[in-house]
């Protein structure tokens, strides 16, 4: 995985977005969920992709084409027999130039017709001339998407390659409670991320990732644990994804999104998720250990409230296991060190100590930088003794950066 490769990719270190546009055909099908995926265009857009959108007559009944042309700056495509000036044999244009072609919302009507290869509108044409990738994102009333046919129709596709994200399940527009509504937008976004990074450079890997602190219990209410938010366990999990890699998060409890397309294990203490981090590392290719792992818990935590009453508790704590140091296997080890003194010396120590490749170290006291923030500032030093200062930057950034580090070794 050499540098040649990493330009394949195409992440440029100074962003979180791909260095080439890439371009997305969203198709937008008749549902009351239309109005959702206004949001989702902006993101996309806000993000350096360039969308297209081809509304279906139905869509059109719910949102005008000029929401969707404001938020795009690009024309919206409606018919299939007016000529634009810019593309003129559309149907084939839009195929030909979409990286990915996402349909969101897709109606009932629409997962029917690419079963079968209809290609009455732009939008069906479009899906059936793209070699792209093609991404469906369900919506309709819950019975209508539990009809076999409907279930037929998503199953033939999945076997076809396409991927689907969604549908939700809670409250829908008719009403009733139930499987069928447009699943949250950020995952559709994150698919869009995935599908477009699967030939990435760490296509084939397996990373396994832990994130946020643990919980080491005092009585039935009570605990011991730290500061860590997860975020910077999450940037990389989503990061790896989005560059192909197969990635399996191990996280203690918090309360950031599960990232789409990863698989998460949730633990609480830090002897849970040694027990996960062991099993998960059975056959992967790098564990990057962002978690802050407990030092320390209580002896033995009390099986009831302990009462005020009772008087000020005096608390026994024994040592945690070591997560990193108890770990064999061949596979790289990237840690962080989060420090608030003497930050190289100590992470020097612990890169040693832990047999890492790679300590991702940082000063909690500078402000930006720590449990919290959406940014860091780090110290990457590695183990040949090579050390590279960073600047502030955002933690998805830093994740990427820390990617590219790795995959070079
Ligand atoms: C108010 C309203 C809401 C609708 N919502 C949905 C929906 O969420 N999902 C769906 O599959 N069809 C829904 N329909 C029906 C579709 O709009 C209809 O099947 C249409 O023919 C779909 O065409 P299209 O797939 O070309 O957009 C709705 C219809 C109405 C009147």
């Amino acid at each position: 995985m050499g540098r040649g490769r990493r330009l394949m990719h195409g992440h440029c270190e100074r962003m979180d977005v791909p260095m080439k546009k890439q371009h997305i055909v969203l198709g937008v099908t008749g549902s009351i969920a239309v109005y959702k995926v206004a949001d989702l265009t902006s993101r996309l857009v806000k993000a350096g992709y360039v969308v297209d959108v081809v509304m279906s007559k139905a869509a059109q009944e719910f949102v005008q084409p000029l929401t969707f042309q404001a938020l795009t700056h690009r024309p919206v495509v409606t018919e299939m027999f007016t000529l634009h000036s810019e593309m003129a044999v559309e149907h084939i244009a839009l195929a030909e130039r979409a990286d990915v072609l996402l349909i969101a919302p897709a109606t009932a009507n629409i997962i029917a017709k690419l079963r079968h290869g209809f290609a009455d509108d732009m939008l069906s044409c479009t899906a059936l001339a793209t070699r792209a990738p093609i991404i469906i994102a369900p919506a309709m009333n819950d019975r209508m998407y539990e009809n076999p046919v409907t279930q037929e129709n998503i199953r033939v596709l999945q076997e076809r390659g396409i991927t689907f994200v969604g549908p939700g399940e809670g409250y829908l527009a008719c009403g009733t409670m139930g499987r069928g509504r447009l699943t949250d937008v950020l995952d559709i976004y994150d698919a869009v991320k995935m599908v477009l990074g699967r030939r990435g450079d760490l296509a084939g890997r397996k990373i396994v990732v832990t994130a946020g602190g643990t919980e080491e219990p005092v009585d039935p209410v009570r605990c011991i644990t730290n500061r860590s938010s997860g975020k910077m366990g999450y940037a990389l999990a989503e990061a790896a994804r989005d560059r192909g890699a197969e990635v399996h998060l191990i996280t203690g409890p918090g309360s950031l999104r599960t990232p789409y397309g990863v698989r998460l294990t949730a633990v609480r203490t830090a002897r849970e998720m040694l027990a996960a981090v062991e099993a998960a590392t059975r056959d992967c290719d790098v564990l990057f250990m962002a978690a802050a792992v407990s030092d320390y818990r209580v002896a033995e935590a009390a099986q009831e409230k302990i009462k005020k009453s009772a008087g000020a508790p005096t608390l026994e704590l024994v040592r945690n296991p070591d997560i990193l140091a108890s770990l064999t296997g061949d596979f790289v080890k990237v840690g962080f060190a989060a420090e608030s003194q003497n930050l190289l010396a100590n992470a020097r120590a612990k890169l040693t100590s832990k047999g890492l490749s790679i300590i991702v170290a940082n000063d909690i006291t500078r402000a930006g930088s720590g449990f919290g923030t959406d940014t860091n500032e780090a110290t990457l030093l590695f183990a040949d003794g090579r050390q590279e200062d960073l600047p502030l930057m955002t933690k998805a950034r830093l994740a990427h950066i820390i990617l590219d580090r790795t995959a070079d070794l």
